[in-house]
């Protein structure tokens, strides 16, 4: 008998992806999930469904794109829909990179883009943020003939800090046609700067661009496993040539078309999240600490305390959050705003953590 098949010497140094940590009977605020849970009619159009169990789903997800097209203002071929953003970013690097290809991102951002690159053989660079924030002017400059695909996110996970319409639009200015740019916006229904990119409204004028989100932040439906790119048709056909045939179940498709109808809960969601920020923003104030501006429905902290410590104190206060040593910042935490009894939980659990954890030099 030969030695057992092994990984690819290519993958030999990637790890599996570390999630935000799940304790049954603890407060989770450790994934960006949504706190209210998910949307009442998501959950009345997944109990109709059941019964439809028996029967293959729509391959082509053609009632789902039809109501993104309407909520968009763009063409149903214009979408594709994936088990989760996650699978729609393996799906463009399985559609775009070639072994050898290059992508390009932030160094401390959302690592699934490195994933997607690296699965297909492709070479990941990375370019650091500036001060929390993607730094656009680096990463056009960095843009080698070898790129391919260029990953954004915007706001970033896990700081938070988002760029603007103006920054877009200059930055795709200095991009070749040839480089996709996929801009991941899994938290822009968030943002609130009134100068956040109107991105879907930029498709037609840039065809190399991307613009990808999810149903597992705001839409409270992150078990369900749906997110969608929204794309030029000739790259949507280019993609579809990569993705299973029926890789998103009916149930799935039947809870994002009555979510995305769902205005109330979305609604509610935002202002729970901005009630969250505004008590965040005050007790940090209290102890004279500031968290990166934040977009998005999380915010990133630095506490001058190992990161992995200050997670585990908290979780002895009934709570988790990410420490953010995965991502490189070993000194850094991100704490997604919950309702208001889980914030308040949160702090005080922060609190204890940061009286006892001596600081790092
Ligand atoms: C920036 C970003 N993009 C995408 C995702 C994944 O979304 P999905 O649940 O649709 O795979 C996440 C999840 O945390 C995220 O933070």
């Amino acid at each position: 008998m030969g030695a057992l098949l092994t990984l690819r010497e290519d993958l030999r140094d990637l790890k599996p992806y570390v999630a935000g940590k799940l304790i049954p009977g603890l407060v989770k605020l450790s994934s960006n999930e949504n706190p209210r849970g998910p949307s009442p009619k998501a959950l009345e159009a997944l109990a109709q469904a059941a019964s439809e169990l028996h029967l293959y789903p729509d391959g082509a997800a053609t009632e789902l794109r039809k109501t993104l097209a309407e909520l968009y203002k763009l063409k149903p071929g214009n979408f594709l829909v994936g088990n989760g953003s996650d699978e729609v970013f393996t799906l463009l690097a399985g559609a775009f990179i070639r072994p050898g290809d290059h992508g390009l991102t932030a160094q401390e951002t959302f690592s699934e883009y490195t994933f997607a690159v690296r699965l297909f053989g492709g070479v990941m660079d990375k370019v650091p943020l500036s001060q929390g924030f993607y730094d656009l002017d680096a990463i056009a400059a960095a843009i080698e003939p070898k790129t391919r695909i260029i990953f954004l996110c915007n706001p970033n996970n896990p700081t938070g800090t988002a760029f603007n319409q103006r920054q877009l639009e200059e930055f795709l200015g200095r991009v070749p046609p040839t480089v996709l740019v996929v801009l991941d916006e899994a938290y822009g229904h968030y943002a609130q700067m009134p100068d956040f990119p109107q991105s879907f409204s930029l498709l037609e004028r840039w065809p190399n661009l991307v613009v990808s989100r999810t149903f597992s932040k705001i839409y409270g439906l992150a078990s369900l496993r749906l997110g969608f790119i929204a794309a030029s048709e000739a790259v949507i056909r280019d993609v579809s040539v990569v993705k299973q045939p029926f890789n998103v179940g009916n149930m799935t498709q039947k809870a994002g078309i009555a979510a995305l109808h769902d205005l109330k809960f979305v609604n509610e969601s935002l202002a729970l999240n901005r009630e969250g920020l505004e008590f965040w923003n005050q007790k940090l104030a209290t102890r004279g600490l500031s968290p990166y501006p934040t977009q998005a429905n999380f915010f990133c902290l630095e506490v001058g305390r190992d990161a992995q410590a200050v997670a585990a104190a908290m979780i002895e206060g009934g709570v988790t959050i990410r420490p953010l040593t995965s991502f490189g910042l070993p000194n850094a935490i991100r704490i997604t705003t919950g309702t208001p009894e889980q914030n308040q939980l949160c702090w005080k659990a922060l609190c204890h953590a940061l009286d006892t954890i001596p600081t790092v030099r």
